[in-house]
């Protein structure tokens, strides 16, 4: 096991983290943009069937930003090279920034789908929007963001995503084991900030 692992995992992963968060920054930048996924429209248990909370806006957003920090990470590639070597988003394996870019969307838009995935289940079990369940809140996003990478790593040069996350076990268990520790205490700081409704 190589201890830059961990790091290497969180690294990849940025353009989903980025994603999950840009839905709350975008929707104080464009508040009037709230049009809900669901169409306003209730299942047939009678409550809503994804609820307020999940919109076209904050689906674009972190689609959009997915896709920026996927690019800022590949333009970082030369400096950060000294943790790890796949860090690049396969720029130097001939990746195009639009690819780069392209994919760090999908991610981000995956991410998002998971998340509104998850509010389904959530109203299903009348929690309401905003309440709390852990880990379903915590990890729904990087469940969809790891099949999005899969999915998609056609876009970037063969075998570059299967080299980048499947090599060292460490990354995948970083992500799957200390996303919810990070989650829980990135929106406890976004709450503190008064950025978030909620402490979780
Ligand atoms: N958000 C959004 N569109 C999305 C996801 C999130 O506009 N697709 C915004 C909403 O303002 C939402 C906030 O980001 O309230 C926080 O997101 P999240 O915690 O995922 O939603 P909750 O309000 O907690 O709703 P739920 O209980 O359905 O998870
Ligand atoms: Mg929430």
């Amino acid at each position: 096991m190589e201890w830059n692992g961990i790091l290497r995992g969180l690294w990849l992963f940025l353009p989903a983290y980025v994603a999950n968060m840009a839905p709350v920054f975008v929707a104080r930048l464009i508040p009037a943009w709230n049009a809900p996924m669901d169409g306003g429209r209730d299942a047939a248990d009678g409550r809503r069937i994804l609820g307020p909370g999940k919109t076209w806006r904050g689906l674009a957003g972190g689609a959009f930003f997915g896709g920026v920090t996927a690019l800022v990470l590949s333009l970082l590639a030369p400096v950060t090279s000294f943790v790890l070597d796949a860090d690049d988003f396969g720029r130097s394996a001939g990746a195009s920034p639009s690819n780069i870019f392209l994919f760090g969307s999908v991610l981000g838009a995956l991410a998002l789908v998971g998340d509104a995935v998850k509010s389904y289940f959530k109203r299903r079990r009348a929690i309401e929007r905003g309440g709390s369940w852990i880990p379903f809140d915590q990890l729904d996003f990087v469940v969809f963001g790891l099949a999005g990478v899969f999915l998609f790593s056609w876009l970037l040069p063969a075998g570059w995503v299967a080299e980048a996350f499947l090599t060292d076990w460490v990354v995948l268990a970083t992500l799957l084991v200390l996303t919810p520790v990070l989650h829980l205490t990135v929106n406890r700081i976004g709450y503190w900030m008064g950025l978030k409704e909620v402490p979780w």
